[in-house]
């Protein structure tokens, strides 16, 4: 698919059909989540890929949800993690030399800008792939419960989740936010020389 079609079908999904994601889709979203830049070459991203019964306990482990029922049914839920240790790590290094590891340096956390990053090639991806996809938040409440169900180091902050699928083509609901709000002409937001 042409790069600007990729950019332009994009768009979260949040119904899918039972039809299962290639084991070969999957490889290559998650390869491309690591071609992202990252602040140092820092690398402080990791991902929990679950599929089949691992969503239904993800599901199921989760306490708070910002998503329907349908969604939690997707074929494949990756969770994104930001490891802030690895970036404090790296630019503790002679090149950048913010030896004291204090998070007073850094302007904002690039932790999580990287991670964003990296979602958006899975969402961009997933489009590539003819899939369709959705990213969601996870409440702060349920960080532990969902490392200790999966094993996940507790360095590793999950910044959300994204469910891919097939999609199922379903309308935008009503109360849906790009329902209800129209998307910015873009010289409301882009400013070329002066503001
Ligand atoms: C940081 C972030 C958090 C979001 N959280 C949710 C969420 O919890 N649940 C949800 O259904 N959509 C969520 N979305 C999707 C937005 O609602 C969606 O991107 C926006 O309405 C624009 O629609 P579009 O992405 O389909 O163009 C989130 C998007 C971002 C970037």
């Amino acid at each position: 698919m042409e790069f600007q079609e990729v950019v332009r079908r994009r768009r979260m999904v949040r119904k899918f059909t039972g039809e299962p994601v290639s084991e070969d889709s999957v490889r290559r979203i998650m390869r491309n989540a690591l071609r992202g830049p990252s602040a140092g070459f820092s690398q402080g991203q990791a991902f929990l890929v679950l599929q089949g019964d691992d969503v239904r306990r993800f599901a199921d482990t989760l306490e708070s949800w910002t998503v329907s029922e349908d969604t939690k049914a997707a074929p494949v839920i990756v969770v994104p993690f930001s490891v802030k240790d690895a970036y404090l790590d790296r630019y503790a290094e002679p090149d950048k030399g913010w030896t004291d590891r204090s998070e007073d340096h850094w302007p904002v956390p690039f932790w999580h800008i990287d991670t964003g990053m990296a979602v958006l090639l899975i969402l961009q991806t997933a489009v590539d792939e003819g899939l369709g996809a959705v990213y969601f938040g996870i409440g702060r409440e349920d960080f532990d419960r969902l490392r200790t169900e999966f094993g996940v180091p507790a360095t590793h902050e999950p910044i959300g989740a994204i469910a891919i699928g097939h999609d199922a083509d379903a309308p935008i609901s009503a109360g849906a936010s790009p329902a209800t709000r129209r998307r910015k002409p873009w010289n409301e937001s882009v400013h070329f020389g002066q503001w």
